[in-house]
């Protein structure tokens, strides 16, 4: 458990534009900064950062909050774990009591499968640069292809003995549990329930996540045995699903992001040897097709990729069908095709690293250009297979959601194709019609109804409790939601006026009509915070805003964080200053309507349950009830009506 001193010296600490940068290229747009949303797939940004206020929020997918919450989505930690990532990052010692056993046995899983990969990536580096066999076998093959010392640094390669456990056996003896080193996979077990190692005799290369944690391995064997796979690699487990991670996209992101261009190779050692030659936006997906969701990870900091192809590779056409993704996902495809029987590795070795700059740079190649030169070389003057080219290139350009661009492809194509371009126009629209994959993207962007005050209640994460949205819950959030940001101002009040009191604070007058009343809160976390906000207005620098979107339950914070960044975020797009500074200045008759805003709604369900019960109480005829309840309900239509005058046109919205 971290202490709240502690947390509180994180939080300071933590800038949200810096952490948020870390993993979004953010641009920076008047007092905020914006960028595409790490959450959803999107292709305008749509996620706002704001430095002053501390928060984030998409305003497409709704994802968001403080720096803490930033780190548990995108991290997927736990909030003691997001925590303790950002102390990490910013130096801040953390000062923890001792866990209890059900603590202990509680921590988390996750956590300890990457704290076990940490200690494998360096126990498989110490034996390749120290080991005697590590430094034969695995440096010397190292060496053999050309790898520098600083890159096998860089990239955290290591080797593996031969033997059948050593691993096992250390980290046993370290501490590591049998458990965590089955699920991470580094080891194995046999029915004896005996472990040895899953890295035997092969060179080591950690995978990476975006935040340079290890989340699993890949083992190359030295020589080519005709029974053993030539990689080894970590099974799928709670830390690492492949089809999320990019090889090399830690290493590469801020080139990427400053280059605004992704260059997409078949293999790590691809990825190594491009670094080796001075090339560092580059990023692989070891081997297989690209997912959306790698897709996703390389669009974050670019519009741009570009395909490296072998010279020599069959697999050219097979690939072209996994391209339209790229283009489905927004993206601009170049193509590059590398002399006849070179990798980018092979290739990159050969030449200088400026020489192969140029190269790079001069034989890039539009995608949809390229595809329809292979589709032509193969269906020469056959008709029918001119015909089904037409289509799978009709198919590709129906893809791209630019307008502008698809038009100019069109032309393009019909030259290429000696094709009529307002047939191929034709046929583009039919596709589009069909699929129309920015609709479906479009409907599952919708933003949430973000006009009304309807909060707001985190829904997302599994371990939160889900708020109960109560009939009152628009109002309650309102209330809160002033409080958040107004609390401490002064407000004058005609009826505090008659008691002599010229002014007091937006929170003061809150609490005391609430007290007046005896109303509580129904949402139990607006509840908590009205009661906190009142204890904790004694202390002099009690900022309410502050307090509550770093207050140490995740639960608070979270909605803290969104109801502060909500409707100041949206009025941004039209006036955002004016409105800011229209409701501050309207506070004095603001707060008491929102007051009245509650009780109207409290009257009203009052009401409709009294009406309820006096149409139970006619049914059985009971006299005595009926006319009690017909006082109750007069006394109610008075008090009713008093707030509907006072609340003056607004009546017409309620009834
Ligand atoms: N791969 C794999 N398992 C295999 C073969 C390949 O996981 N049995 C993945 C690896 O991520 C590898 C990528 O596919 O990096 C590309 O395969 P390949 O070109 O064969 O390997 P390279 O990384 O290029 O290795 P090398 O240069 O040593 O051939
Ligand atoms: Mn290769």
């Amino acid at each position: 458990m971290i202490d709240q001193v502690t947390i509180d010296r994180i939080l300071d600490a933590a800038r949200i534009e810096e952490v948020v940068g870390e993993f979004v290229t953010l641009r920076k747009r008047g007092v905020n900064f914006t960028g595409l949303c790490p959450f959803h797939d999107e292709r305008t940004p749509s996620f706002s950062v704001s430095p002053s206020k501390g928060i984030c929020k998409c305003f497409s997918c709704g994802k968001g909050g403080n720096v803490v919450h930033f780190i548990m989505e995108h991290e997927q930690l736990s909030y003691y774990e997001a925590l303790k990532w950002l102390a990490h990052k910013y130096n801040v010692e953390i000062k923890e009591r001792a866990l209890s056993p059900e603590e202990q046995q509680s921590q988390n899983d996750r956590e300890s499968m990457f704290i076990l990969n940490e200690f494998a990536r360096d126990y498989f580096s110490r034996i390749l640069f120290e080991h005697a066999e590590g430094k034969s076998l695995g440096l010397g093959y190292f060496r053999e292809r050309g790898f520098r010392e600083d890159i096998l640094r860089k990239f955290q390669l290591g080797f593996s003995l031969e033997a059948w456990d050593p691993f096992s056996k250390e980290a046993l003896a370290k501490g590591y549990q049998k458990d965590y080193l089955v699920r991470t996979g580094l080891s194995l077990i046999n029915d004896k329930q005996e472990l040895h190692d899953r890295y035997r005799g092969r060179v080591i290369f950690p995978v990476h996540t975006l935040s340079g944690k290890v989340v699993a391995f890949g083992g190359r064997i030295l020589k080519q045995h005709e029974k053993s796979a030539k990689y080894v690699n970590s099974p799928e487990s709670e830390i690492y699903h492949k089809s999320n991670e990019l090889y090399g996209i830690y290493f590469a992101k801020q080139a990427i992001a400053k280059q605004d261009r992704c260059y997409l190779v078949e293999g790590y050692t691809d990825v190594i040897s491009m670094h080796q030659a001075g090339i560092e936006n580059v990023v692989s997906s070891s081997g297989t097709a690209l997912t959306h969701g790698q897709i996703r990870l390389i669009h974050r900091f670019t519009n741009n990729v570009t395909v490296l192809y072998d010279g020599d590779a069959a697999g050219i056409k097979a690939s072209l069908k996994g391209i339209n993704m790229l283009l489905e996902e927004g993206l601009n495809i170049r193509v590059l095709l590398l002399p006849d029987g070179e990798d980018p590795d092979s290739f990159s070795k050969k030449c200088s690293a400026s020489a192969f700059a140029q190269y790079l740079k001069e034989h890039e190649t539009d995608f949809i250009k390229f595809k329809t030169d292979i589709l032509l070389k193969d269906a020469g003057s056959d008709p029918i297979a001119r015909a089904n080219l037409i289509q799978d290139i009709v198919e590709s350009i129906a893809l791209i959601s630019d307008d502008i661009t698809r038009q100019v492809y069109i032309r393009e194509c019909s030259r290429q194709l000696e094709f009529s371009e307002a047939l191929l126009f034709k046929e583009v629209g039919k596709r589009r019609r069909a699929e129309t994959p920015g609709a479906t993207a479009a409907t599952r962007n919708t933003p949430q109804n973000t006009h009304t005050t309807t909060p707001i209640a985190p829904k997302q994460a599994s371990n939160e409790t889900v708020i109960q949205q109560s009939r009152f819950d628009p109002y309650e959030a309102n209330i809160i939601k002033h409080i958040l940001r107004y609390g401490n101002d002064a407000i004058f009040v005609s009826d505090t006026l008659q008691q002599g009191k010229p002014a007091v604070t937006v929170l003061a007058y809150i609490a005391q009509e609430l007290e007046q009343d005896e109303i509580q809160l129904e949402n139990p976390i607006y509840q908590r915070i009205l009661q906190e906000a009142i204890e904790k207005s004694e202390q002099s620098n009690f900022e309410p805003q502050r307090y509550f979107i770093n207050h140490r339950d995740p639960e608070i914070s979270r909605v803290a964080a969104n109801m502060i960044s909500e409707p100041y975020e949206l009025s941004k797009i039209h006036h955002r200053f004016q409105e800011v500074v229209e409701e501050k200045n309207r506070l004095d008759e603001l707060i008491p309507h929102i007051l009245l805003d509650l009780k109207y709604a409290l009257v009203d369900a009052e009401l409709q349950a009294l009406h309820g019960e006096l149409r139970k109480a006619t049914g059985t005829k009971d006299e005595t009830k009926i006319h009690e309840l017909f006082v109750q309900i007069q006394d109610l239509l008075e008090i009713k009506k008093d707030i509907a005058r006072y609340l003056g046109e607004r009546i017409v919205v309620h009834h």
